[in-house]
């Protein structure tokens, strides 16, 4: 029998809401795809700390039930889905379920916290005898509404089995697959590949800050770099930089919040003795970012502080063959 599922967190990633404009908005996050290409027991169950959010999802999609609590989403499922900002709200919600009766529930975690916290969790969840999965994903929510994005998956084998059918091809294009492996083993791994992220942005960033200075152009830069790198996430943030949109759209990913996370993975590198130069420089310039244009700047904003240290203004003019 399918299982009875509750979705906890309706950020961008578990709501995505895109479009160009304020008229065009299309909502089609994790919420969605679970509820149109999951095998999945309906009503999806919604839970939100901000309830208009889970209710208007809820109109949006139909075969949704709102639940006016963690412990009544808990109650209502077999598996419970959590898309949260951060590791506060992570730590504040399993406060609220640790106390409950969890007994054979399975947890899937796909917020970005650090690998202690989620082994912590996900040990206390599997003492009260249910089971957690890590289930990290890489890629923003425009990915999400693609299901495109990447999600990686560690815990026992035979929990990371029980959520596979709700992952490739219902929420992602590509599962990473840890299973076997400790649950902080999955964010870990997330962590390194929002490195590479950063280090993509830095990249993207300083070569059309050269294109530019040096006179090539950062139109032609753009051709190459579309011809060497047509894919996200390149393609993403090189069009996000033409287009001006690092700092004049609705952000993927704050500043601040980005900092945060920063920091964390340059605890753990420092910890294991890696040195990462391009991360560092990566972190000055969110921070100048940050600085210039304020905290919820979108994280491409790193163009503008590249910009800014090679003598040019922050915000660019959006070219015509973008
Ligand atoms: N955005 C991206 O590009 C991206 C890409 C990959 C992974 N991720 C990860 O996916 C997770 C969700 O990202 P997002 O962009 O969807 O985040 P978001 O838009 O900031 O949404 C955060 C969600 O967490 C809830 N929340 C925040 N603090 C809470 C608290 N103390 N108690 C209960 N709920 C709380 C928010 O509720 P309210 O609506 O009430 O504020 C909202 O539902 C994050 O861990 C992020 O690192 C994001």
């Amino acid at each position: 029998m399918a299982p009875r599922v509750a979705f906890i967190g309706l950020g961008r990633m578990g709501l995505s809401c895109i479009g160009p404009s304020a008229d065009q908005v299309r909502f089609q996050g994790i919420t969605e795809n679970l509820l149109r290409y999951g095998d999945i027991a309906k009503p999806l169950v919604l839970y939100n700390r901000t309830t208009e959010k889970a209710h208007e999802q809820s109109l949006r999609l139909g075969d949704c039930d709102l639940a006016e609590s963690i412990p009544a989403a808990v109650a209502a499922a077999d598996i419970i889905w959590l898309c949260l900002q951060d590791q506060a709200a992570v730590t504040e919600t399993f406060d609220l379920i640790f106390p409950l009766d969890i007994r054979g529930k399975l947890f899937v975690d796909s917020s970005t916290v650090t690998p202690a916290k989620t082994n912590a969790i996900a040990q206390r969840v599997c003492e009260a005898g249910a089971e957690f999965v890590a289930a990290p994903v890489m890629g923003g929510p425009p990915m999400a509404v693609t299901r495109s994005l990447i999600c990686i998956a560690s815990g026992t084998a035979e929990a990371v089995d029980r959520i596979r059918p709700y992952l490739h091809g219902v929420i992602c294009r590509k599962v990473v697959d840890l299973s076997g492996e400790q649950p902080g083993r999955a964010l870990l791994l997330k962590l390194m590949g929002n490195f590479l992220i950063m280090a993509t942005i830095e990249t993207v960033a300083e070569a059309h800050v050269f294109a530019e200075q040096s006179g090539i152009g950062t139109g032609n830069m753009n051709k190459l770099m579309s011809a060497m790198f047509p894919e996200p996430p390149h393609a993403l943030y090189n069009g996000q930089m033409l287009s001006g949109e690092y700092c004049s759209g609705r952000p993927m990913v704050e500043v601040s919040k980005a900092i945060t996370l920063v920091d964390e993975v340059l605890d753990l590198a420092h910890a294991c003795g890696a040195a990462v130069p391009i991360y560092e420089t990566a972190r000055q310039h969110l921070q100048d970012a940050k600085d210039h244009a304020g905290p919820d700047t979108d994280i491409t904003g790193i163009y503008g502080a590249v910009r800014l240290a090679s003598g040019l203004p922050f915000s660019n003019q959006p070219e015509e063959d973008i």
